[in-house]
């Protein structure tokens, strides 16, 4: 089966290490950050409350920190500093004429890792 990826936002779009929410589809939701020249995309929904808000979350180094509870959660790989925990679901970007194109999930909403 073909990937599908989503187009969401310019480039210009994005400030530096401020995120924005962009629905995917009915169930998935993606916070997308850009940090200088990198563009990430999680989940927008934080896997420790399950709150729609991550998008909302500050950025040190290669972390997002969730604005409700503070959990930190790395854009790469979606872990922990401590990497035990809830994890965030990382997704796949391309970019393409200046657009950021999220991939799609196939299913599944999180990643539990107890
Ligand atoms: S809801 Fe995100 S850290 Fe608690």
């Amino acid at each position: 089966m073909k990937d599908e990826y989503v187009k969401t936002y310019k480039l210009s779009d994005l400030s530096n290490k401020r995120g924005k929410a962009f629905k995917l589809d009915d169930d998935h939701e993606v916070a997308i950050f850009k940090i200088y020249d990198k563009v990430y995309a999680v989940d927008n929904i934080c896997p420790h409350n399950h709150v729609p808000q991550i998008f909302d979350g500050y950025i040190e180094e290669m972390y997002v920190a969730c604005p409700i509870h503070g959990f930190k959660f790395h854009l790469e790989t979606g872990e922990q500093p401590t990497k035990t925990g809830c994890k965030l679901k990382t997704y796949e970007i391309k970019i393409e004429e200046d657009y950021i194109y999220v991939k799609k999930p196939k299913r599944k909403l999180f990643d539990f890792h107890f």
